[in-house]
């Protein structure tokens, strides 16, 4: 795999934080808006095997559809309102395909990270499929970092395209940490900022791991977790944690 590490050190959670309909176009406009040149997405499949953006597995939190999103076909998922329940200025905006954020990326220059976020019992098809549709979108553009909670989605986009950057997330600390990455061959870790401390982060790039830290809302931890040598920080306030920051 190639693992140079082109990607800026502030990114863009969900497209544009707190301040947009997360996971849609018009969030990703509100992150250009301020600057952002790396955004991060949640990708899953439509039942007839679509990648689009949504972070949760239910359509409820998140869009005008109700029940779980991968057992709906794109047909109709293209149909919900996704911006009406953050506010009524973004009522008209509808959920998002994995081929119109990498236009909005090409149009912008922008950075992207994939999060692989699999409806439940879809880990290993969502993989190999959001690794097979990003390699064919991102062609000619700065590769996209794919990440999962789940190896099962990283080992099937590992198979699938060897070649695409990726980064095991991580919820709570694991002591076999280097064992995990090894064998899905990860450039980088991705964790909750709270499981790091200055230690921990010197042992991470010592063993050659980019450390990429979410989700950083305050500037002082910000600049912490910069100073210890974090590579990365996935932040809502991307108001206050602009991409100058570091
Ligand atoms: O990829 C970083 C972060 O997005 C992981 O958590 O739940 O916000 O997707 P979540
Ligand atoms: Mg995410």
């Amino acid at each position: 795999m190639n693992k140079s590490w082109p990607y800026p050190a502030v990114v863009a959670h969900r497209g544009g934080g707190k301040l947009a309909p997360e996971n849609t176009l018009a969030a990703i406009d509100v992150g250009v808006r301020f600057g952002h040149t790396m955004i991060e997405f949640d990708v899953k499949l439509s039942q007839d095997g679509l990648p689009f953006l949504l972070h949760d597995d239910t359509l409820d939190r998140t869009s005008s559809g109700y029940g779980v999103a991968g057992e709906l076909p794109w047909q109709t998922l293209k149909t919900f309102d996704a911006g009406g329940w953050f506010s009524g200025e973004f009522a008209s905006e509808k959920l998002a395909l994995l081929s119109d954020v990498a236009e909005k990326c090409r149009q912008h220059a922008l950075f992207a990270n994939i999060e692989i976020k699999p409806s439940p019992g879809t880990d290993r098809e969502t993989g190999r499929a959001v690794a097979l549709a990003a390699e064919q979108l991102w062609q000619g553009q700065p590769a996209p970092l794919l990440s999962s909670f789940s190896s099962a989605a990283l080992e099937a986009a590992m198979a699938a395209v060897p070649a695409l950057p990726r980064g095991l997330l991580l919820d709570e600390w694991h002591d076999d940490w280097q064992a995990l990455t090894a064998s899905l061959d990860c450039v980088s870790l991705h964790l909750n900022h709270r499981l790091l401390d200055a230690q921990r982060t010197a042992q991470l790039k010592a063993a050659g791991l980019r450390v990429f830290v979410y989700t950083v809302n305050k500037p002082e931890r910000a600049r912490e977790l910069l100073n210890w040598g974090v590579d990365a920080i996935c932040t809502d306030r991307i108001d206050t944690i602009g991409p100058d920051f570091a």
